[in-house]
């Protein structure tokens, strides 16, 4: 393995303080993380500990007071939200994003994220669910070669939440992804690792080592995630099984 793969990501020490209402917030406190190529690095952290600010500054839409963020090729970034424009049609949001019309990427990439033949609905048409698949396809149809997930299941109902988990399996195999989260469970099933965050830095990380795809029944599964002390970190237990 090259070098290059093997630090394909390497965040280090970064730093940012917002100053809302005069108050000081240390979003980002010297929070530094390696990546290999082709991992998933699943980000756990309480609201407000800094994971969308950090995950803005990895793809260069916030700028950090100090540190640095290195890596090779381009990064997509999924939100919360799917932040689709409401006056384009699905296939249209991902032209926009593509700047192409006519790419077979548009059709291939709505085939990936399970909406072949939805590309002439508009994002009033689409469900929750089908809404951020549509995110995710604007994103990949872009081909990142880093992904960033921030939250993208959170807002969805608890049955489609489990069911895109599984398919962002699928779609995130082979890919480096950093997903941020409040699940313990999510970031279990989908993370080669897990890394916790605690007021803008690494508190503490774990390699899951399960092989995929993961079972939420099966015992050594479970183990790993009764073994992590929620309340301990400040997050709220989801079990779903
Ligand atoms: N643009 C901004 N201006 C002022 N303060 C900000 C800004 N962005 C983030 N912050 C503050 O920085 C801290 C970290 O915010 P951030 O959005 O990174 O948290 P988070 O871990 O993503 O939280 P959540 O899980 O609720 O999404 C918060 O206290 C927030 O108020
Ligand atoms: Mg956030």
């Amino acid at each position: 393995m090259s070098e290059s793969s093997l630090n394909f990501l390497r965040v280090n020490d970064l730093r940012k303080t917002f100053l809302p209402e005069g108050k000081t917030v240390r979003a980002l406190d010297g929070f530094s993380l390696d990546a290999e190529a082709g991992s998933f690095t699943a980000v756990v952290g309480k609201s407000g500990c800094g994971k969308t600010t950090l995950l803005k500054c990895i793809a260069g839409l916030e700028r950090p007071d100090s540190g640095t963020v290195r890596f090779y090729g381009k990064a997509g970034i999924v939100f919360q939200d799917p932040r689709l424009l409401p006056w384009l049609t699905v296939e249209g949001n991902l032209a926009l994003a593509l700047r192409d019309r006519n790419s077979p990427l548009l059709e291939e990439t709505l085939a990936l994220v399970g909406l072949e033949g939805w590309g002439g609905a508009y994002p009033r048409q689409l469900s929750g669910g089908m809404a951020q698949r549509a995110s995710l396809a604007r994103c990949l149809c872009r081909k990142p070669d880093l992904l960033l997930l921030d939250e993208p299941l959170s807002a969805l109902d608890s049955f489609t939440r489990l069911r895109l988990r599984k398919e962002l399996e699928r779609i995130c195999r082979g890919r480096t992804v950093i997903l941020v989260t409040h699940d313990i469970e999510e970031a279990v099933y989908l993370g080669d690792r897990v890394v916790f965050m605690d007021r803008g830095k690494i508190q503490s990380e774990f390699a899951v080592t399960l092989s995929r795809p993961r079972d939420y029944r099966d015992r050594a599964f479970q183990e790993i995630c009764a073994g992590i002390d929620a309340e301990d970190i400040g997050l709220v237990r989801q079990p779903i099984y």
